[in-house]
């Protein structure tokens, strides 16, 4: 595996200011929750750093539950938007408050196919919590209620977020220079 170093273009987010801001997103979901039963859905295998580093900042009483998604087609490193799901809930969402935590929102087809399937099953309600917005992306509309950052068309990794499966260990968020990477053999 090629050192990170190697192909960093320049780090978007540094640790602490992740670590600020998912505090803040959490006193704003305990606010928005208060008194009430939430499930947090983590969205496999980006959102599961964020989501670890999220559940410690509430003080609402929640649950947790995971679901994995590829999306999968043409585009090596962007969605095509065709969504598999390969891991469902456990969890049976009738009438219960949803908070679905994801790494990113580019195109939106994920999450819009996500949120789709979820709304069939009769949830309470349905909120989206990203730690990191590609605002100029979007294709497909979706509400997003809880954003960490927005980040520009660059490709990024760290904080869960991946390149091949690696890197989803660093502390902080980076941008990557693709020219630079090599894909590992
Ligand atoms: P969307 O369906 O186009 O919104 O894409 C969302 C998914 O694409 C995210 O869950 C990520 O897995 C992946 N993705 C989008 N942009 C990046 C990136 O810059 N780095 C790594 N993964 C990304
Ligand atoms: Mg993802």
């Amino acid at each position: 595996m090629q050192a990170y170093q190697e192909f960093m273009d320049e780090v978007l987010v540094t640790g602490e200011e992740i670590a600020k801001r998912v505090q803040e997103i959490g006193n704003q979901i305990n606010k928005d929750y208060a008194g009430e039963d939430l499930l947090v859905v983590c969205l496999l295998r980006g959102g599961l750093v964020f989501t670890a580093d999220l559940i410690r900042t509430l003080t609402v009483s929640h649950e947790l539950d995971c679901m994995s998604l590829t999306s999968y087609g043409t585009g090596h490193y962007s969605s095509s938007g065709n969504v598999r799901v390969n891991l469902d809930l456990l969890t049976n969402i009738e009438n219960r408050h949803v908070l679905l935590v994801e790494d990113i929102v580019d195109s939106g087809r994920t999450l819009a196919h996500v949120l789709m399937m979820l709304k069939t099953r009769e949830p309470r309600s349905v909120k989206v919590c990203v730690m990191l917005d590609k605002k100029m992306r979007r294709e497909v509309p979706v509400t997003v209620d809880y954003v960490g950052f927005d980040v520009p068309d660059k490709y990024v990794f760290g904080y869960g977020i991946d390149i091949d499966e690696n890197y989803r260990n660093l502390p902080f968020i980076a941008s990557a220079n693709l020219e630079k990477y090599q894909k590992p053999a």
